[in-house]
Protein backbone atom coordinates (compact mmCIF):
# COMPACT_ATOMS: atom_id res chain seq x y z
CA UNK A 1 0.00 0.00 0.00
CA UNK A 2 2.40 2.57 0.96
CA UNK A 3 4.46 1.49 -2.18
CA UNK A 4 1.60 2.54 -4.13
CA UNK A 5 0.93 5.56 -2.51
CA UNK A 6 4.80 6.83 -2.71
CA UNK A 7 4.15 5.83 -6.62
CA UNK A 8 1.25 8.11 -6.73
CA UNK A 9 3.06 10.91 -5.26
CA UNK A 10 5.82 10.63 -7.31
CA UNK A 11 3.69 11.12 -10.50
CA UNK A 12 2.73 14.31 -8.76
CA UNK A 13 6.01 15.47 -7.80
CA UNK A 14 7.60 14.67 -11.04
CA UNK A 15 5.07 16.56 -12.89
CA UNK A 16 5.82 19.49 -10.88
CA UNK A 17 9.59 19.07 -11.83
CA UNK A 18 8.77 18.63 -15.58
CA UNK A 19 6.98 21.92 -15.45
CA UNK A 20 9.62 23.37 -13.71
CA UNK A 21 12.36 22.24 -15.78
CA UNK A 22 10.67 23.66 -18.99
CA UNK A 23 10.07 27.07 -17.68
CA UNK A 24 13.58 26.96 -17.14
CA UNK A 25 14.95 26.11 -20.77
CA UNK A 26 11.66 26.88 -22.89
CA UNK A 27 12.01 28.94 -25.75
CA UNK A 28 10.60 32.04 -23.84
CA UNK A 29 12.57 31.44 -20.87
CA UNK A 30 15.34 34.52 -20.13
CA UNK A 31 17.51 31.98 -18.50
CA UNK A 32 18.50 30.39 -22.17
CA UNK A 33 21.31 31.87 -24.28
CA UNK A 34 20.04 34.64 -26.85
CA UNK A 35 21.51 32.86 -29.86
CA UNK A 36 19.92 29.61 -28.89
CA UNK A 37 16.62 30.84 -28.78
CA UNK A 38 17.83 32.88 -31.87
CA UNK A 39 18.46 30.19 -33.86
CA UNK A 40 15.58 27.53 -33.35
CA UNK A 41 13.11 30.79 -33.88
CA UNK A 42 14.52 31.83 -37.63
CA UNK A 43 14.43 28.31 -38.57
CA UNK A 44 11.27 27.92 -37.67
CA UNK A 45 10.00 31.32 -39.41
CA UNK A 46 12.35 30.07 -42.11
CA UNK A 47 10.54 26.63 -42.36
CA UNK A 48 7.16 28.59 -43.14
CA UNK A 49 8.58 30.48 -45.97
CA UNK A 50 9.84 26.87 -47.64
CA UNK A 51 6.98 24.96 -46.69
CA UNK A 52 4.60 27.59 -48.79
CA UNK A 53 7.18 26.98 -51.90
CA UNK A 54 6.23 23.47 -51.69
CA UNK A 55 3.00 23.00 -51.34
CA UNK A 56 1.41 22.52 -54.95
CA UNK A 57 -0.08 25.54 -55.88
CA UNK A 58 1.57 28.42 -53.45
CA UNK A 59 -0.12 31.93 -53.11
CA UNK A 60 1.26 34.60 -54.81
CA UNK A 61 3.22 36.82 -51.75
CA UNK A 62 2.26 34.23 -48.88
CA UNK A 63 3.32 34.89 -45.54
CA UNK A 64 4.25 38.59 -45.94
CA UNK A 65 5.48 39.22 -42.24
CA UNK A 66 6.89 35.90 -41.70
CA UNK A 67 9.52 37.44 -44.30
CA UNK A 68 9.97 40.84 -42.60
CA UNK A 69 10.78 38.98 -39.43
CA UNK A 70 13.17 36.39 -41.03
CA UNK A 71 14.97 39.19 -42.40
CA UNK A 72 14.98 41.57 -39.32
CA UNK A 73 16.08 38.14 -37.48
CA UNK A 74 19.19 37.06 -39.20
CA UNK A 75 20.37 41.05 -39.78
CA UNK A 76 20.22 40.63 -35.67
CA UNK A 77 21.84 36.96 -35.35
CA UNK A 78 25.49 35.96 -34.64
CA UNK A 79 26.53 33.82 -37.44
CA UNK A 80 29.43 31.88 -35.19
CA UNK A 81 26.61 30.64 -33.27
CA UNK A 82 25.61 28.28 -36.60
CA UNK A 83 25.63 29.40 -40.30
CA UNK A 84 22.57 26.91 -40.41
CA UNK A 85 19.46 29.24 -40.07
CA UNK A 86 21.35 32.19 -42.31
CA UNK A 87 21.59 29.30 -45.19
CA UNK A 88 18.33 28.50 -44.36
CA UNK A 89 16.49 31.65 -44.50
CA UNK A 90 18.03 33.20 -47.44
CA UNK A 91 18.20 30.03 -49.80
CA UNK A 92 14.02 30.24 -48.73
CA UNK A 93 14.24 34.15 -49.49
CA UNK A 94 16.25 33.21 -52.84
CA UNK A 95 13.43 30.91 -54.03
CA UNK A 96 10.50 32.76 -52.73
CA UNK A 97 11.96 35.40 -55.56
CA UNK A 98 12.67 32.88 -57.89
CA UNK A 99 9.08 31.89 -57.28
CA UNK A 100 7.23 34.87 -58.14
CA UNK A 101 9.91 35.78 -61.15
CA UNK A 102 9.08 32.86 -62.97
CA UNK A 103 4.83 33.88 -62.29
CA UNK A 104 5.89 36.90 -63.61
CA UNK A 105 4.55 38.95 -60.27
CA UNK A 106 6.65 41.96 -59.14
CA UNK A 107 5.89 43.61 -55.68
CA UNK A 108 7.74 46.21 -53.60
CA UNK A 109 8.44 43.42 -50.91
CA UNK A 110 10.06 41.42 -53.90
CA UNK A 111 12.81 44.10 -54.55
CA UNK A 112 13.10 44.53 -51.13
CA UNK A 113 14.04 41.23 -50.81
CA UNK A 114 16.27 40.60 -53.48
CA UNK A 115 18.27 43.71 -52.26
CA UNK A 116 18.33 41.94 -48.51
CA UNK A 117 19.55 38.95 -50.44
CA UNK A 118 22.92 41.12 -51.99
CA UNK A 119 23.81 42.16 -48.65
CA UNK A 120 24.66 38.86 -47.35
CA UNK A 121 25.96 37.68 -50.67
CA UNK A 122 29.67 38.52 -49.88
CA UNK A 123 28.79 37.29 -45.79
CA UNK A 124 27.87 34.31 -46.65
CA UNK A 125 28.91 33.14 -49.96
CA UNK A 126 26.04 30.54 -52.28
CA UNK A 127 25.09 28.21 -52.40
CA UNK A 128 22.76 28.79 -49.62
CA UNK A 129 21.37 25.55 -48.49
CA UNK A 130 17.77 26.47 -48.36
CA UNK A 131 14.43 26.93 -50.46
CA UNK A 132 13.34 23.98 -52.44
CA UNK A 133 14.60 20.84 -53.91
CA UNK A 134 13.26 18.29 -55.67
CA UNK A 135 12.39 14.51 -54.08
CA UNK A 136 12.18 11.87 -56.67
CA UNK A 137 9.88 9.04 -56.59
CA UNK A 138 10.95 7.47 -60.01
CA UNK A 139 12.04 4.22 -60.53
CA UNK A 140 13.10 1.39 -58.08
CA UNK A 141 11.99 1.77 -54.27
CA UNK A 142 15.15 2.91 -52.29
CA UNK A 143 17.58 -0.43 -52.35
CA UNK A 144 19.23 0.24 -48.72
CA UNK A 145 18.68 1.27 -45.25
CA UNK A 146 20.98 4.78 -46.40
CA UNK A 147 19.42 5.11 -49.68
CA UNK A 148 15.85 4.84 -47.90
CA UNK A 149 16.48 7.39 -44.90
CA UNK A 150 18.09 10.43 -47.83
CA UNK A 151 15.47 9.76 -49.33
CA UNK A 152 12.31 10.50 -47.13
CA UNK A 153 11.28 14.20 -47.21
CA UNK A 154 7.98 15.86 -45.72
CA UNK A 155 5.62 15.30 -48.55
CA UNK A 156 3.27 17.72 -49.03
CA UNK A 157 1.66 17.14 -52.50
CA UNK A 158 -0.11 14.04 -52.24
CA UNK A 159 -2.54 12.10 -54.02
CA UNK A 160 -5.88 11.83 -52.15
CA UNK A 161 -6.72 8.21 -54.04
CA UNK A 162 -7.24 5.60 -50.78
CA UNK A 163 -4.29 3.23 -50.69
CA UNK A 164 -5.04 -0.91 -50.49
CA UNK A 165 -5.72 -1.43 -46.84
CA UNK A 166 -3.47 -4.79 -47.74
CA UNK A 167 -0.24 -2.59 -48.48
CA UNK A 168 -1.27 -0.91 -45.30
CA UNK A 169 -0.96 -3.09 -43.19
CA UNK A 170 2.21 -4.51 -44.87
CA UNK A 171 3.86 -1.13 -44.10
CA UNK A 172 2.80 -1.16 -40.26
CA UNK A 173 4.03 -4.73 -40.29
CA UNK A 174 7.12 -3.47 -41.20
CA UNK A 175 6.97 -0.28 -38.96
CA UNK A 176 6.52 -3.11 -36.26
CA UNK A 177 10.32 -3.94 -36.49
CA UNK A 178 10.61 -0.76 -34.50
CA UNK A 179 12.50 -1.48 -31.30
CA UNK A 180 9.90 -0.98 -27.77
CA UNK A 181 11.46 -0.47 -24.43
CA UNK A 182 11.05 -4.15 -23.03
CA UNK A 183 9.41 -5.18 -26.34
CA UNK A 184 6.28 -3.83 -24.53
CA UNK A 185 4.68 -2.65 -28.24
CA UNK A 186 2.64 -0.27 -26.70
CA UNK A 187 2.06 2.09 -30.04
CA UNK A 188 -0.71 2.00 -31.55
CA UNK A 189 -1.91 3.14 -35.15
CA UNK A 190 -5.25 3.98 -36.31
CA UNK A 191 -5.49 4.36 -40.00
CA UNK A 192 -8.01 6.70 -41.81
CA UNK A 193 -9.71 6.86 -45.46
CA UNK A 194 -13.11 8.71 -44.92
CA UNK A 195 -13.09 12.21 -46.43
CA UNK A 196 -14.75 13.57 -44.06
CA UNK A 197 -13.60 12.27 -40.65
CA UNK A 198 -9.64 13.15 -42.27
CA UNK A 199 -10.86 16.64 -43.05
CA UNK A 200 -12.27 16.84 -39.27
CA UNK A 201 -8.99 15.22 -37.43
CA UNK A 202 -6.65 17.56 -39.69
CA UNK A 203 -8.62 20.92 -38.55
CA UNK A 204 -8.19 19.37 -35.11
CA UNK A 205 -4.46 19.45 -35.52
CA UNK A 206 -4.01 22.83 -37.72
CA UNK A 207 -0.75 22.23 -39.44
CA UNK A 208 -1.73 20.95 -42.76
CA UNK A 209 -3.32 24.07 -43.71
CA UNK A 210 -2.35 24.59 -47.83
CA UNK A 211 -2.39 20.75 -48.29
CA UNK A 212 -5.03 19.14 -46.07
CA UNK A 213 -7.37 18.58 -49.28
CA UNK A 214 -4.67 15.95 -50.93
CA UNK A 215 -4.61 13.97 -47.77
CA UNK A 216 -6.98 11.12 -48.58
CA UNK A 217 -4.96 8.52 -45.83
CA UNK A 218 -4.23 9.64 -42.53
CA UNK A 219 -2.63 7.91 -39.52
CA UNK A 220 -2.56 8.90 -35.63
CA UNK A 221 0.06 7.27 -33.71
CA UNK A 222 -0.66 6.61 -30.06
CA UNK A 223 0.41 4.94 -27.43
CA UNK A 224 -1.35 2.96 -24.38
CA UNK A 225 -0.83 5.07 -21.48
CA UNK A 226 -1.42 1.67 -19.62
CA UNK A 227 1.68 -0.26 -20.85
CA UNK A 228 3.88 2.28 -18.65
CA UNK A 229 4.00 2.88 -14.29
CA UNK A 230 5.76 5.05 -11.92
CA UNK A 231 7.24 8.17 -12.04
CA UNK A 232 10.31 7.43 -13.69
CA UNK A 233 8.25 6.13 -16.97
CA UNK A 234 5.82 8.90 -17.42
CA UNK A 235 7.74 10.09 -20.78
CA UNK A 236 8.22 6.50 -22.20
CA UNK A 237 4.95 6.36 -24.43
CA UNK A 238 6.47 9.36 -26.29
CA UNK A 239 9.68 7.63 -26.64
CA UNK A 240 8.58 4.24 -28.05
CA UNK A 241 5.91 6.23 -30.10
CA UNK A 242 8.04 8.55 -31.92
CA UNK A 243 10.45 5.41 -32.62
CA UNK A 244 7.47 3.33 -33.97
CA UNK A 245 6.33 7.03 -35.99
CA UNK A 246 9.77 7.30 -37.70
CA UNK A 247 9.34 3.48 -38.47
CA UNK A 248 5.90 3.65 -39.85
CA UNK A 249 6.98 7.00 -42.31
CA UNK A 250 10.06 4.90 -43.73
CA UNK A 251 7.99 1.86 -43.92
CA UNK A 252 5.48 3.91 -46.34
CA UNK A 253 8.78 5.61 -48.43
CA UNK A 254 9.87 1.99 -49.11
CA UNK A 255 6.29 0.85 -50.88
CA UNK A 256 6.67 4.55 -52.80
CA UNK A 257 4.55 6.59 -50.90
CA UNK A 258 5.32 9.84 -49.44
CA UNK A 259 4.28 10.74 -45.81
CA UNK A 260 4.51 13.98 -43.68
CA UNK A 261 4.61 13.86 -39.85
CA UNK A 262 2.26 16.14 -38.11
CA UNK A 263 2.47 17.25 -35.13
CA UNK A 264 0.36 16.96 -31.62
CA UNK A 265 1.37 19.15 -29.88
CA UNK A 266 -1.42 20.52 -28.56
CA UNK A 267 -3.31 20.60 -25.04
CA UNK A 268 -6.00 17.97 -22.97
CA UNK A 269 -8.49 19.38 -24.57
CA UNK A 270 -7.69 19.00 -28.32
CA UNK A 271 -6.43 15.68 -27.19
CA UNK A 272 -9.78 14.41 -26.54
CA UNK A 273 -11.86 16.16 -29.46
CA UNK A 274 -9.19 14.07 -31.81
CA UNK A 275 -9.93 11.21 -29.93
CA UNK A 276 -13.41 11.14 -29.96
CA UNK A 277 -13.44 12.31 -34.09
CA UNK A 278 -11.04 9.31 -34.00
CA UNK A 279 -12.83 7.09 -32.36
CA UNK A 280 -9.39 6.16 -29.88
CA UNK A 281 -9.67 4.92 -26.41
CA UNK A 282 -9.09 7.39 -23.86
CA UNK A 283 -6.35 5.39 -22.49
CA UNK A 284 -4.16 6.18 -25.41
CA UNK A 285 -1.74 9.74 -25.60
CA UNK A 286 -1.32 10.56 -29.25
CA UNK A 287 2.25 10.92 -30.67
CA UNK A 288 1.66 12.69 -33.48
CA UNK A 289 -0.07 12.23 -37.00
CA UNK A 290 0.80 11.09 -40.67
CA UNK A 291 -0.60 11.92 -43.77
CA UNK A 292 0.69 9.66 -46.60
CA UNK A 293 -0.39 8.84 -49.98
CA UNK A 294 1.42 8.03 -53.43
CA UNK A 295 3.30 11.63 -54.01
CA UNK A 296 1.25 13.61 -56.64
CA UNK A 297 4.19 13.50 -59.53
CA UNK A 298 7.17 11.23 -59.31
CA UNK A 299 9.50 14.52 -58.98
CA UNK A 300 8.01 16.32 -56.37
CA UNK A 301 9.27 19.35 -55.02
CA UNK A 302 9.87 19.63 -51.28
CA UNK A 303 11.20 21.93 -48.88
CA UNK A 304 15.07 21.91 -48.13
CA UNK A 305 15.23 21.75 -44.64
CA UNK A 306 19.00 21.55 -44.63
CA UNK A 307 20.21 19.74 -41.47
CA UNK A 308 22.79 20.64 -39.21
CA UNK A 309 26.71 19.71 -39.79
CA UNK A 310 27.16 16.40 -37.45
CA UNK A 311 29.97 18.05 -35.58
CA UNK A 312 27.39 20.76 -34.55
CA UNK A 313 25.35 18.65 -32.43
CA UNK A 314 27.68 15.75 -31.71
CA UNK A 315 29.96 15.82 -28.76
CA UNK A 316 32.66 12.63 -28.98
CA UNK A 317 33.48 12.02 -25.59
CA UNK A 318 37.06 11.10 -24.55
C1 LIG B 1 6.78 15.47 -34.78
C2 LIG B 1 6.74 16.25 -36.06
C3 LIG B 1 5.69 17.10 -36.31
C4 LIG B 1 5.59 17.79 -37.52
N1 LIG B 1 4.50 18.56 -37.76
C5 LIG B 1 4.32 19.12 -38.97
C6 LIG B 1 3.09 19.80 -39.26
O1 LIG B 1 2.20 19.93 -38.42
N2 LIG B 1 2.93 20.29 -40.52
C7 LIG B 1 3.90 20.15 -41.49
O2 LIG B 1 3.67 20.59 -42.62
N3 LIG B 1 5.08 19.52 -41.23
C8 LIG B 1 5.30 18.99 -39.99
N4 LIG B 1 6.46 18.30 -39.72
C9 LIG B 1 7.49 18.15 -40.77
C10 LIG B 1 8.77 18.95 -40.49
O3 LIG B 1 8.58 20.29 -40.85
C11 LIG B 1 9.92 18.30 -41.30
O4 LIG B 1 10.10 16.97 -40.83
C12 LIG B 1 11.25 19.04 -41.16
O5 LIG B 1 11.21 20.31 -41.78
C13 LIG B 1 12.39 18.24 -41.84
O6 LIG B 1 12.10 18.05 -43.21
P1 LIG B 1 11.96 16.61 -43.89
O7 LIG B 1 10.90 15.84 -43.13
O8 LIG B 1 11.54 16.89 -45.30
O9 LIG B 1 13.30 15.93 -43.80
C14 LIG B 1 6.62 17.65 -38.50
C15 LIG B 1 7.71 16.82 -38.21
C16 LIG B 1 7.78 16.12 -37.03
C17 LIG B 1 8.95 15.20 -36.76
Amino acid sequence: MFDKLAKVAGIFSEALRDAALFLRFNSYSPFVDKSKRAFYKIIIEAHTIEKGLSLPDPKLLFGKDKIRFVMAALSRYDLQHSPVPAHMSLGALDAYVNFHARAGKSDPLLDEIAGYLKTWEAKLPKPWKGGTRDCSFDGQPPGNLQHLLASRSSIRALRPTPLDPEQILQAIALAQLAPSQCNRQSSRVHAYQDPARIQELLALQGGSRGFADSVGNLFVVSSEICAWGGPGQRNQAYVDGSLFAMCLMLACRSMGWGTCPLNLAIDHKTESAIRRAGGIPAGERLIMMIAFGEPLAPETRVAFSPRRPAAEIATLHA
